[in-house]
C-alpha cells in the first residue's frame, strides 16, 4: 500500500453536513413538515456548519421524503457563507434546484452495475451520459457542482468492488467539472484496509484535496475509516447530525457517521472545523426527540447526558 499514512494531520478539516437530505431521505413515518426541515437546516447552520446538504430533487415516488425540497429551501434563513446543496439526478432535477435557488448541487453515481440500476434506474455509462450536461448546465449557471460514487468499497447485490472501477468514475465526474468526488461506503461494511486500497488506487489519478469520506456507520467502522482516509490526506467529510439516515435503495444501511462523533474526534485531535459542538449536540438531540428516537450520536448522547 503506498498511500502515505506517515504525513502530519490537517489543520483544518472541511465537514459536509448531510443530515436534512440523506439522514432525513429514510424517514419513513410520513412526510416531515419542510418548517421541521428548514428549522434543522438554520440550526445546523448556527451551530458552524458551512456545508449542508438540504435537499433532493430527484423524483417523489423513488425518495417521497424529499418531496417537499423546494419548499425547505424556501423557508430556510439563508446565510452568504454557507452552502446549501441539493442532489441533481438528471436534467430535470437540476431545473428544480436552479428554481429553487440553490448555490450547488450533487451528482451522484454508483461503483456497481446492480447499485445504479436499483438507485437511478440506469446503467453506469448511462448516468455519466446523463451527468455530463447536467454539470455543464449548473456550472453554466453558476453552481458548484459535487459528484458522488456510492459503494465504493462493498455493494449489496454484487459484493466486492473493484478499486479501479471506483477511480475510472471518479476521475469522470472530475473531468466533467466536479470540484470534489465524495467516496460513499453506502453500507457501512467496510473496514480501513479496505478503504485504504479503494482510495490508494483513486488517489492514482484524482489528488486527496479533491476527495471527500461519506462512510456509513453501519457496522460502527466510520470513525476508523475516517481516521485512515484522514491520515492519508483526505480533509473533507460528510456526515449527518445525530447520525440519523440511510439509503432507501441500500436494504440495511444505516446512518452516517454522526457529526457530532466526527467533531469530537476531529477537535480531540486538535483538528479545527469551526462548529461549536455543544450547540452541534443540542441540535442532534432535538431532531432525535422530534423523530422519536434514540440520538444515533454516542458523543451527543454523552454530553446530553451531562448538562
Ligand atoms: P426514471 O423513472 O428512470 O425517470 O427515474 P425518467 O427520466 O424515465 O422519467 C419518468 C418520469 O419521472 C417523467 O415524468 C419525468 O418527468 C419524471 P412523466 O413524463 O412520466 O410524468 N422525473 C422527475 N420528476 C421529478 N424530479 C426528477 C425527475 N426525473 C424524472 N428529478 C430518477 C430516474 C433518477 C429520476 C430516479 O431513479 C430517482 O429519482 N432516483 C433517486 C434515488 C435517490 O434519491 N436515492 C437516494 C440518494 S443517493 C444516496 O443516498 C447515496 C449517497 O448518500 C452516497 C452514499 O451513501 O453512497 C449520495
Ligand atoms: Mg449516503
Amino acid at each position: 500500500m503506498t498511500v502515505n499514512t506517515q504525513r502530519p494531520l490537517a489543520k483544518h478539516v472541511k465537514v459536509v453536513e448531510v443530515g436534512p437530505r440523506d439522514g432525513l431521505q429514510n424517514e419513513s413515518g410520513g412526510m416531515l413538515d419542510a418548517k421541521v426541515k428548514a428549522s434543522l437546516i438554520n440550526q445546523l447552520a448556527a451551530a458552524g456548519l458551512t456545508h449542508i446538504e438540504a435537499a433532493a430533487f430527484v423524483h417523489p415516488k423513488w425518495v417521497p421524503q424529499m418531496a417537499n425540497s423546494a419548499q425547505v429551501l424556501q423557508l430556510i434563513t439563508a446565510h452568504n457563507h454557507v452552502s446549501y446543496s441539493a442532489l441533481t439526478p438528471n436534467m430535470k432535477g437540476l431545473e428544480r434546484a436552479i428554481e429553487a435557488g440553490v448555490n450547488e448541487v450533487a451528482v451522484f453515481g454508483a461503483a456497481s452495475e446492480s447499485f445504479s440500476q436499483r438507485n437511478t434506474n440506469c446503467s453506469i455509462a448511462q448516468s455519466l451520459t446523463r451527468f455530463e450536461p447536467v454539470v455543464q448546465k449548473a456550472l453554466d449557471a453558476g453552481l458548484k457542482v459535487r459528484g458522488y460514487v456510492s459503494v465504493v468499497v462493498d455493494c449489496p447485490y454484487e459484493g466486492a468492488i473493484s478499486p479501479t472501477a471506483v477511480a475510472d468514475i471518479a476521475q469522470q465526474l472530475i473531468h466533467m467539472g466536479c470540484y470534489e468526488v465524495s467516496l460513499g461506503d453506502t453500507i457501512g461494511t467496510a473496514t480501513p484496509f479496505g478503504m485504504l486500497r479503494m482510495l490508494e488506487a483513486v488517489n492514482h489519478k484524482i489528488p486527496t484535496s479533491k476527495l471527500a469520506g461519506h462512510c456509513h456507520n453501519t457496522y460502527g467502522q466510520a470513525l476508523a475509516n475516517v481516521l485512515c482516509m484522514l491520515e492519508a490526506g483526505v480533509t473533507t467529510f460528510d456526515s449527518s447530525v445525530a447520525g440519523l439516515g440511510g439509503c432507501p435503495y441500500a436494504k440495511g444501511a444505516s446512518g452516517n457517521l454522526a457529526t457530532e462523533d466526527l467533531v469530537y474526534m476531529l477537535h480531540g485531535l486538535g483538528i479545527h472545523t469551526g462548529i461549536q459542538l455543544d450547540r452541534l449536540a443540542r441540535v442532534g438531540q432535538n431532531i432525535s426527540d422530534l423523530l422519536g428516537r434514540p440520538n444515533g450520536s454516542h458523543a451527543g448522547q454523552a454530553m446530553m447526558s451531562s448538562v
